[in-house]
């Protein structure tokens, strides 16, 4: 990406008065993608309001535009795509480069598993270092064919099957991309595609599959969760609003609990339950969180979230919780580094395998800043002083948006500035970041 060859951004946040205001966040990240994919594979057009413009799901417009869907933008948020039907997408003539979207590579590689050509994908550094294997073994027993580098890394090429075979897998890894990655596989295949989870993760794939005209069934017993989904359907065009995204709204939230005197409102926020494991963790920790207006947008509950400055206390978050606030450990860490008492936080395994290894960039920011945090194998442990940490140092952020907002965070309540060595990955998820958290009255750059 563009982004990789200019040089880093370093950028600082510092203390200033509370934070005010009411603001809306972009899009679902999550759903953004998987509004542009599903379209492509629809027959007729296809109209999404509230798509994020992030550098991430710019990549996947991109890629599914050299697989042949015709993709448009209409205005700010407003796109629509003309999709090809199921089974549809041509050969991409170029490289597919998905840049630091993780959720953009491992989603096409199963909607091009059905088809019968042979793609070749890529990504920045990041991406590049990710382990795919994770999608490459479900995907090569439905037919597809997979050359990678060493450790199942990008670049690989995959050829897609004619014929692929409807298939029953147990996800090994609680990860929502292998599982949907499977789904959009099982759409060229003919039968039941059948996914079975012990830890449940966010539904997106689920829900708007639906939303599509595709038959999905959800089941739940003993603790497993069952999704069937019927193969080769006729994908019907939709018309999608995306709601804000709760993994965005995460940030000023949290900066709203511990900045002194602040009061935030973030509208239309996404609360799915496989999602909303921040908040629930927040209201264990004591934070005041009001959400109101409660309904349904793009087939999926939204609300208006408010919180209050307030002390926080340090709590234990079990490990079931993890799938539904994986993306959100980061923000809970600097939450949990200003709070009285300790915040264990269990079964973190999966953050070793995000756009950086966040357990270590965590651990090595949090001491940079003057905060204590142990990682004993996939358990962080953060030990609150009940007022924010010294702050004044410089948090290396390997390229990872969600290393750098949170130290951003940080800034805007520690003695002392807050710096990051490299702002530019936040424009792959949250690319008006700065200017939103500025409207609140903080003070960033
Ligand atoms: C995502 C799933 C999660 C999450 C990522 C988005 C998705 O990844 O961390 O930001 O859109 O399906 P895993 O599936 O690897 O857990």
């Amino acid at each position: 990406m563009n982004a990789r060859v200019e040089a880093p951004r370093p950028l600082a946040a510092r203390r200033g008065g509370p934070l005010r205001g009411t603001v809306r966040v972009p899009g679902d990240k999550s759903m953004s993608h998987r509004a542009l994919m599903f379209g492509a594979v629809s027959v007729g057009e296809t109209r999404i309001g509230g798509l994020l413009e992030g550098e991430d799901v710019l990549a996947t417009a991109r890629a599914l535009s050299l697989l042949g869907a015709d993709i448009r933008r209409d205005g700010p948020g407003q796109w629509r795509v003309t999709g090809r039907g199921v089974g549809g997408l041509v050969e991409p003539a170029d490289v597919l480069d998905l840049g630091n979207a993780g959720t953009g590579v491992r989603l096409l590689m199963g909607l091009v598993a059905g088809h019968p050509f042979t793609s070749m994908f890529t990504g920045d550094a990041s991406l590049r270092n990710r382990p795919m294997g994770r999608v490459i073994d479900p995907l090569t027993r439905m037919g597809a064919k997979v050359t990678a580098r060493s450790g199942g890394r990008l670049p690989l090429a995959l050829t897609g099957s004619n014929d692929p075979v409807p298939i029953t897998y147990r996800l090994p890894v609680p990860s929502a991309q292998v599982k949907s990655a499977l789904l959009l596989a099982g759409l060229s295949a003919p039968g039941t595609t059948t996914v079975l989870e012990t830890e449940p993760t966010r539904d997106h794939t689920e829900r708007m599959l639906r939303a599509f005209g595709a038959e999905v069934s959800i089941g739940r017993r003993d603790g497993v969760t069952t999704i069937r989904l019927t193969g080769q359907p006729e994908l019907r065009a939709a018309d999608l609003v995306i709601p804000g995204d709760p993994s965005s709204a995460a940030f000023p939230l949290v900066a709203g609990a511990l900045v002194p005197g602040s009061r935030v409102t973030i509208e239309n926020v996404g609360i799915n339950p496989l999602r909303s494991g921040l908040l629930t963790t927040l209201r264990d920790m004591g934070a005041d969180i009001t959400i109101a207006g409660e309904r349904e947008q793009g087939g999926e509950p939204v609300a208006d979230i408010t919180i209050a400055y307030g002390g926080l206390r340090g709590v234990d978050v079990p490990a079931e919780r993890a799938p539904s606030m994986i993306d959100e450990y980061p923000i809970l860490a600097i939450a949990a580094a200003c709070a009285e008492g300790v915040t264990v936080m269990r079964g973190l395994a999966e953050l070793r395998v995000k756009e950086s290894d966040r357990l270590a960039a965590l651990a090595a920011g949090l001491a940079a800043c003057g905060a204590e945090a142990i990682v004993d194998g996939d358990t962080l442990t953060v030990i609150g002083r009940g007022r924010p940490p010294a702050g004044g140092g410089t948090v290396t952020t390997h390229y990872d948006h969600r290393i750098a907002m949170p130290f951003l965070v940080l800034g805007l309540v520690a003695e002392r500035p807050v710096t990051v060595d490299d702002a530019r990955a936040i424009a792959t998820s949250f690319p008006d970041f700065v200017p939103l958290m500025g409207s609140l009255g903080a003070m960033i750059g």
